[in-house]
């Protein structure tokens, strides 16, 4: 399959109705998972808080672990070093091992995995890492599926204004900067690791109200002040609203607001996802770079190995 149409694809992807089926009692959930396939656990982290959840992208596993943790690696690849590592770990623990994986070594350490389709970028395969994980915790309605299908369908054959953001970043030399806010603050980061892997750009994040504490400084000061470009998500929280309005008036920066078309949180989630996927893959066609290139990724995976 072509880049493009992996974005495509995006759609049939939440569509994917495996979940894990569990019978049996837990107290905490702990998701381990590395760049493509780790940001689906800074998504659900945000979303899902009825029982104690976190996400790991790091080695390592916190003290609490134990036989009442459920455990869930993710990795497309399946064999992901710190992913490994902390599922082996969990192991010892007798925590009950979950994995959401295309195959590879994390399949054969799981006691419960759902095996999703290989051969995409595991960023682009966001939708078949996070469903399951919506389908167990927090199951979305079909037709708030069948909505944000068609949204997404949309963005597909449609998909201008994207080009010509990705046109102003490349003539202006930009640094994109990406301004999030619950319940989206993941969304912010996969914005800036899809512009990293897609077009080969560095960018940067944070979120709202987080950065009124910190890089409200640099917005007004900055040295080389002109070389970022701002990107904030649209809000239905007034007191985040006025953050945006009263950081803008007091900077002195403008930003550029990316709108949802609706304030419902899946298809918002998908929109803003499917948003940055044009984004960073435009900006790669006209940098004349591959957006499926992540050589220099596998060749650090290599000589690690
Ligand atoms: O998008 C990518 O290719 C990377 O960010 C990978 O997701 C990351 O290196 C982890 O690999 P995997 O998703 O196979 O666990």
């Amino acid at each position: 399959m072509n880049f493009v149409d992996e974005l495509k694809n995006l759609k049939e992807q939440i569509k994917f109705k495996e979940k894990f089926n569990l019978d049996f009692d837990y107290d905490n959930i702990v998701i381990s998972g590395m760049g493509g396939s780790g940001i689906v656990g800074d998504i659900i982290q945000e979303h899902y808080t009825k029982k104690p959840l976190i996400a790991i992208g790091d080695y390592g596993i916190p003290d609490f672990v134990n036989e009442n943790t459920l455990f869930i690696g993710i990795s497309y690849s399946g064999n992901t070093e710190e992913t490994l590592n902390n599922i082996i770990m969990a192991r010892e623990r007798n925590a009950h091992i979950l994995a959401i994986t295309s195959g590879g070594k994390l399949s054969d350490l799981a006691d419960y995995k759902i095996i999703i389709p290989s051969g995409l970028q595991p960023r682009s395969a966001i939708g078949y890492m996070l469903m399951p994980l919506l389908n167990t915790f927090a199951p979305v309605q079909d037709s708030v599926i069948d909505e944000t299908y068609n949204l997404l369908e949309s963005m597909d054959k449609s998909h201008d204004e994207m080009r010509k953001i990705a046109l102003k970043i490349y003539e202006n030399s930009y640094i994109p900067v990406i301004l999030g806010a619950k319940p989206y603050k993941s969304v912010a980061y996969r914005w800036k690791t899809q512009f990293n892997e897609n077009s080969k750009t560095f960018a940067f994040y944070n979120y709202f109200p987080e950065l009124n504490h910190n890089d409200t400084m640099p917005l007004k000061k900055a040295y080389r002040k002109d070389e970022y470009l701002y990107f904030v998500f649209n809000s239905d929280n007034p007191r985040i609203q006025k953050r945006i309005d009263v950081t803008q008036e007091i900077t002195g920066e403008s930003f550029n607001v990316v709108s949802s078309p609706t304030e419902e949180y899946f298809q918002k989630l998908f929109y803003l996802i499917h948003y940055a996927d044009y984004v960073t893959y435009e900006l790669a066609l006209i940098r004349n770079v591959d957006p499926t290139d992540v050589s220099t990724i596998e060749e650090l995976k290599r000589k690690l190995a």
